[in-house]
């Protein structure tokens, strides 16, 4: 058995988490891989709405088990809030035994969350964006050999090695001009760390390759997108892990030879949070629709999302990084109703048409070279199935098709998990 991989192809938030919770019932396992809780994964169900930041989104089927893994980095107060909100509406992933955590996942102290402020703070106008989480901290302190695991908070020393680090953080703080407070969030996640300490702590790699070896079905859940890897996305204006495939073998401990379907998701068109470059984006009217009828306000932190119109380059890249090989459109039902529909094809960029994302994007501006196609007017949130597909919607499909040479599987018109389709 192979594991399937399932990750976004644009900036983020592409509808990662209403795809995983639709695909659940086929696998044994959903594992996520990498980031933390910048990550906001929205799905809806019998006419409930759930955000979730660190926990796999199969946490709502009963068969399945959810992993977080290595790869992912975990902020004990968000986590106990992510599970206290499950609880409240009747799930409880760790008494039940569906979710467990690598011991190897490295810990999002409260003054990471300050360093991330304290950075930005130093930004200006060149701010990365950041959702203020601790992200980029927490992953400096792994790759720098300082970071506290998961697994470290049974050892009889972890308050020590905690405040060992923490006081470090505090030394470099006391350069900046922020507020340190850090006394209150700093009890609250000691109650996180507790409510950590009763949860089944693995070793994802195990985990993960005794279920193939058993013949069970995994998938593994990316977070962010392909467009904010940390080597291969608009650098600096990423995130601080790799989102890409090979994020999924180094964030659960799996060969690249065991890596089975990759399904790429991206949206009918195009947005980001955050700053950094954004071809195709739309500064007008146009991106104002956009965003009010696909309510593109960020999960997490409720910034409004910058939006703008698909970009194939972009698309292309993606697929190639990852080794895509099916599709997800989500979002369709946004679109109806303009006119015309915009697919970017090429950039101009230093004077020349090229058909890929320049490592310059930064200093020099890719101006983007338009294709037009008809819009379609129907609305597709009751549809069930395909022959029910607008004739110029499905142009669009066999157009994009055509042009990223990868079939699209599953057409997502809505965010209620009923309002899926499969294209065969
Ligand atoms: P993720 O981070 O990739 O899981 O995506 P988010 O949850 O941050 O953002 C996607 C948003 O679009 C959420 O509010 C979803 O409920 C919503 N959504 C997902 N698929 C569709 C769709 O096909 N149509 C519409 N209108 N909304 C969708
Ligand atoms: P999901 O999993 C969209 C963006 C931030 C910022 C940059 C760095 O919901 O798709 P960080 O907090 O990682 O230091 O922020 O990355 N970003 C996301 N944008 N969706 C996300 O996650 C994101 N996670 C981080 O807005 O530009
Ligand atoms: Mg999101």
């Amino acid at each position: 058995m192979r594991v399937d991989v399932l990750l976004g192809l644009q900036w983020g938030d592409e509808g990662k988490g209403k795809i995983v919770d639709v695909l659940c019932p086929g696998y044994d396992l959903i594992a996520r891989f990498q980031g933390g809780p910048n990550a906001g994964h929205t799905l809806e169900f019998d006419g409930n709405k759930y955000v979730l930041n660190t926990i796999p989104s199969g946490v709502f089927n009963p068969e399945t088990l959810n992993l977080i893994g290595n790869g992912v980095v975990i902020d004990p107060v968000i986590f106990k809030k992510e599970i206290d909100k499950l609880r409240e509406n009747g799930y409880d992933p760790i008494k039940s035994g569906k979710l467990v955590i690598a011991k190897k996942a490295h810990l999002i102290l409260p003054t990471h969350r300050l360093l991330d402020a304290a950075s930005e703070s130093k930004m200006g106008n060149s701010k990365i964006g950041s959702t203020l989480k601790g992200i980029g901290p927490t992953y400096a302190d792994k790759i720098g050999r300082n970071g506290l695991r998961v697994g470290d908070s049974m050892l009889p020393n972890f308050k020590e090695k905690y405040e060992k680090l923490r006081d470090k953080h505090l030394d470099i703080l006391s350069h900046y001009s922020i507020d340190i407070d850090y006394k209150e969030y700093e009890a609250q996640w000691f109650e996180g760390i507790e409510l950590l300490k009763k949860m089944q702590q693995v070793d994802s790699e195990h985990l993960v390759n005794t279920y193939l070896k058993e013949g069970k079905k995994v998938l593994a859940e990316g977070a962010q997108g392909t467009l904010l890897d940390i080597d291969f996305g608009s650098y600096p204006y990423v995130t601080s892990s790799n989102t890409t495939t090979a994020g999924a073998c180094t964030g659960l401990g799996i060969a690249p030879s065991k890596i089975g379907e990759v399904i790429g998701i991206f949206k009918a068109y195009c947005t980001r949070v955050g700053g950094g470059p954004f071809p195709t984006e739309l500064d007008n009217e146009i991106g104002e629709e956009l965003r009010r009828i696909g309510h593109e306000f960020g999960a997490t932190t409720g910034r409004p999302r910058r939006c703008g119109w698909i970009d194939l380059p972009a698309l292309k890249y993606a697929i190639m990084l990852n080794g895509v090989t099916e599709l997800v459109m989500t979002k369709a039902d946004v679109l109806s109703g303009f006119e015309k529909v915009k697919v970017c094809t090429h950039y101009h960029w230093n004077g020349e048409k090229i058909d890929y994302m320049p490592f310059d994007i930064l200093s020099v501006n890719a101006e983007p070279i338009f294709e037009e196609l008809d819009g379609w007017n129907e609305d597709l949130t009751g549809i069930r199935e395909t022959h029910q597909i607008p004739e110029k919607l499905m142009d669009y499909i066999k157009y994009l098709e055509k042009a990223l040479e990868v079939p699209i599987k599953y057409l997502s018109v809505g965010p209620d998990r009923l309002q899926t389709l499969v294209l065969s």
